[in-house]
């Protein structure tokens, strides 16, 4: 095939030429696709579920190859799906509606998925067009950036993103002719005892230019080892054709690198973690302990606040500025606004208000809202419960389906009992009221503002505003009781001695409370 039959990149072209066809140059770095191969089984895993849908930070690795990809601004998102295909084709479209399906066919290999790919893009699609991999996580949208930057600078019509490892076993490696051009790549199985002590290889992802990717894959066999169709036989194609082929050396290897096996998974879910972190301390966030701190990758923290040890934070979490979270905290799809501190607590899909206080030991399940300096105490748990600005339910307490008005004070021990087995009843205390401890509020019930409730009670009544509401059995003291049933124990000697002693001591200096005094 001439040269001539080869149009859309200048570097086959002499520098002559170049200025005749400067303005069909490629003049934007947004590429014209990016094609995420996700076709792949990943048996190494031995797992249920796809390997691509395996999270790290709170996105699965497609998720982060998706999210790099989508960082490249391309006209058209495909991604190659085979394996699993109707959930990592699901997944797809749950993380990014707009992005294109490509089902892969029977002829296996990275050359044949991207392919399919194409042919469900534009057939006129002209321009550059990236290829990634879907168990890459850690890739970010800035090198693709500078991929297309350096593919557009040196006018190659592939420009391939390589690294040099100390041990390039199972990777394609890179060959170069005289005058170190990049000739080729050659896949670990096809390579000759020479060519794999080659220690620059080929991470699998590409900038194309897409009238080239089109034709040379065309011409790909799958005369080889693995008798699969190689993506990366492109690269000789064009080269035989006199076009220009390039390597970008990337030095940070975590980003080349993919996901295999759960030990890789954890290697890289750990460094991903590592570089999260490392952004927010930049952005002046203090974390204690990195090791122990996990933060997902689409979490957002605000400055001066102080991450103690044993702390994640997951999914949508969103942290304010100044906030003291941990140790020993989880959240996730929480936000914590400004000024709160949040101790040894577990919260999922709540918010937590301006300056409110939580812990240590609470349990914050979804619907929970708490106010401005409100305060949850140590073995709370709440469920769908509202609480006002500067309401507090300090210990021991259940509450669930609960309204709990400004300045409300829920007393420990406190259960809301929203649950009569079948169904679930919401309970609303007023501004401002006074549930005493050891209460149990039998909802649907109204507390009204300003009101009490005496300690003990189990309120099966609405209480009107400004009422004490007491729910408990009268306290009978049975005189010589004791004395009478219990004679000869070690309580009946404490009952006679602390008898006779009162009797010494005037009858008059005995304090008495009289019976139904409430003691909220
Ligand atoms: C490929 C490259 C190799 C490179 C290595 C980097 C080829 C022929 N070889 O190796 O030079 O060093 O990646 O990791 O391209 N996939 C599909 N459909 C397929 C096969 C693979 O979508 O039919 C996807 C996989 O899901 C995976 C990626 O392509 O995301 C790479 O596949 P994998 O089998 O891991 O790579 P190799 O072919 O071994
Ligand atoms: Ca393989």
């Amino acid at each position: 095939m001439a040269a001539a039959a080869w149009p859309g990149t200048l570097g086959a072209l002499s520098a002559s030429d170049v200025d005749l066809l400067e303005p069909t140059r490629v003049t934007t770095s947004r590429p014209a696709a990016v094609i995420v191969l996700a076709a792949g089984e990943g048996t190494r895993m031995k797992s249920a579920t796809p390997k691509v849908l395996h999270p790290i930070a709170g996105r699965t690795l497609l998720g982060h190859a998706i999210a790099a990809a989508r960082g490249a601004d391309p006209a058209h998102l495909a991604v190659v799906v085979r394996h699993e295909r109707d959930r990592v084709a699901a997944h797809v479209a749950e993380v990014d509606p707009a992005a294109v399906i490509a089902d892969q066919d029977e002829v296996p290999g990275t050359g044949r998925a991207t392919e399919c790919a194409l042919d469900l893009l534009p057939s006129d699609l002209e321009g550059t067009v990236l290829v990634t991999y879907g168990d890459v996580p850690l890739l970010t949208a800035a090198t693709l950036h500078d991929l297309i930057e350096a593919h557009h600078a040196s006018g190659s019509a592939v420009t391939v993103i390589t690294a040099t490892l100390e041990d390039p076993h199972g990777y394609g490696r890179i060959l170069r002719d005289e005058h170190g051009e990049v000739a080729g790549i050659v896949e670990q199985k096809d390579a000759t005892a020479e060519q794999r002590a080659i220690t620059e290889i080929n991470s699998g992802l590409y900038a194309f230019d897409a009238t080239v990717l089109r034709k040379a894959l065309a011409e790909v066999g799958t005369d080889n080892a693995q008798g699969e169709k190689y993506l990366t036989d492109v690269l000789a194609i064009a080269r035989r054709e006199g076009l220009k082929v390039s390597a970008h050396l990337v030095a940070d290897l975590w980003q080349t690198e993919g996901v295999n096996d759960r030990v890789q998974l954890a290697r890289l879910g750990a460094e991903l973690n590592r570089r999260i972190l490392e952004g927010w301390m930049r952005e002046g966030v203090t974390v204690v302990d990195p090791a122990s701190t996990w933060v997902d990758a689409d979490v957002t923290i605000g400055r001066d606040t102080v991450i103690q040890p044993g702390t994640q934070l997951k999914g949508a979490t969103t942290i304010g500025s100044g906030v003291m979270l941990g140790p020993d905290t989880t959240l996730e799809d929480v936000e914590v606004r400004d000024g709160a501190s949040v101790v040894r607590t577990h919260g999922s899909l709540a918010v937590i208000g301006e300056g409110a206080s939580v812990g240590p030991f609470a349990y914050l399940r979804p619907g929970t809202e708490l106010g401005t300096k409100s305060k949850i105490g140590t073995f709370v748990e709440t469920k769908n419960t509202t609480i006002g600005e500067g309401g507090k339910v300090p210990h021991l307490t259940y509450a669930g389906d609960a309204t709990i008005g400004a300045g409300a004070n829920i007393g420990a021990g406190t259960i809301f009992a929203n649950y009569d087995g079948v169904n679930k009843y919401p309970t609303v205390v007023g501004d401002h009221s006074f549930v005493g401890s050891n209460s149990v509020i039998v909802a649907p019930r109204t507390i009204a503002p300003g009101s009490y409730v005496a300690a003990g009670s189990a309120v099966t009544v609405d209480v009107g505003p400004g009422e004490l509401a007491v729910a408990r059995g009268r306290q009978r003291n049975i005189a010589g009781w004791v004395a009478r049933t219990r004679a000869g124990t070690r309580t009946a000697a404490a009952a006679e001695a602390a008898a006779s002693e009162a009797a010494a001591t005037s009858p008059t200096d005995r304090p008495d409370a009289p019976e139904g005094t409430p003691a909220p």
